[in-house]
């Protein structure tokens, strides 16, 4: 368990959870809190047996409510822009993350909290789970990728409607729309996702790997690249103990322990 003022990990049978706890003010993100999280990701990243990872907030009310609008109060022209670039370059960190990253959202995930969010691989949401961006509605717009990654996510138009108005969604309509990937009851939306961290700790490490690489390298390439980058990837699995053991285990009616090679 490692341990930051605002941000704490915990890890648990490959499975690291960590937690932004800034309750008294809905786990805003101010610079410390933004750079406790890029420091909880630098630490898991030597962590040779770890399989996944859940994002959460602490406290009932909130994932994450937004970039600390505080700091943004006192922005100029400059200084705005290194707020959005260095904000960007711990969320690019966490999508480019090489084990699959888990956002369990129980509240408020606004404005730098849904970017948040949508930074990550996965998004559980709970029935009280409220995304949105409402930047528009404090002379801004969305700065953490926002208006890129929800795109991609759910659609232009929708993504439109929601950076336009401004308002929130419940988690019932953000999985409706593919902004969350399953809404359940709150009591159980941990339970969840470390359900959802637990199926993926199952498979193959390396595969798991590299189909978040094949994943998000197709985003950022023509369909030639891509598809030569996903035949490249698919080739080197081809060499690994786990390939072997896995269809081993197939043939054999048994359950695969990967080893992670
Ligand atoms: N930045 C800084 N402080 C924030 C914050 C943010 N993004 N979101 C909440 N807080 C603070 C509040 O100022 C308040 O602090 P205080 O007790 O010292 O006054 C505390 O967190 C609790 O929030 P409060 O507004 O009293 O809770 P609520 O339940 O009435 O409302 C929200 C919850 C989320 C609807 C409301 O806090 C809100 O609109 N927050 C801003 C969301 C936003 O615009 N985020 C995008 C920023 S780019």
């Amino acid at each position: 368990m490692t341990e930051n003022k605002y941000v704490r990990t915990e890890t648990s049978g490959g499975i690291a959870t960590v937690t932004i706890d800034r309750q008294a003010k809905l786990n805003a993100l101010n610079p410390r809190v933004i750079a406790g999280i890029d420091a909880a990701f630098t630490a898991l990243r030597g962590d040779a047996d770890l399989r996944a990872v859940i994002l959460t907030g602490a406290g009932d009310k909130a994932f994450v409510a937004g970039a600390d609008i505080g700091v943004l109060a006192e922005m100029g022209t400059l200084t705005g822009a290194e707020v959005s670039r260095a904000g960007q370059e711990v969320l690019r960190r966490i999508e480019r993350f090489p084990r699959p990253v888990i956002a369990a959202v129980g509240g408020y995930a606004l404005g730098g909290g849904c970017e948040l969010a949508l930074a990550c691989h996965l998004r559980v949401a709970s029935e009280r789970a409220r995304f949105g961006l409402p930047e528009v509605g404090l002379g801004i717009i969305p700065g953490y990728g926002g208006t890129v990654r929800l795109a991609r996510l759910v659609g232009l138009g929708r993504a439109a409607e929601m950076i336009l108005t401004g308002e929130m969604i419940d988690g019932k309509r953000a999985a409706e729309i593919g902004l969350a990937n399953v809404v359940v009851p709150h009591e159980e939306f941990m339970d969840r996702a470390r359900k959802v961290a637990g199926r993926i700790a199952r498979n193959a490490p390396v595969a798991v790997e590299m189909a978040l690489a094949s994943l998000y390298g197709a985003e950022e390439n023509t369909m030639e690249h891509a598809l030569a980058f996903e035949a490249t990837l698919f080739g080197l699995l081809a060499s690994t103990d786990d390939m072997k053991e896995g269809m081993a285990a197939f043939l054999e009616k048994r359950r695969a322990v990967f080893g992670g090679s």
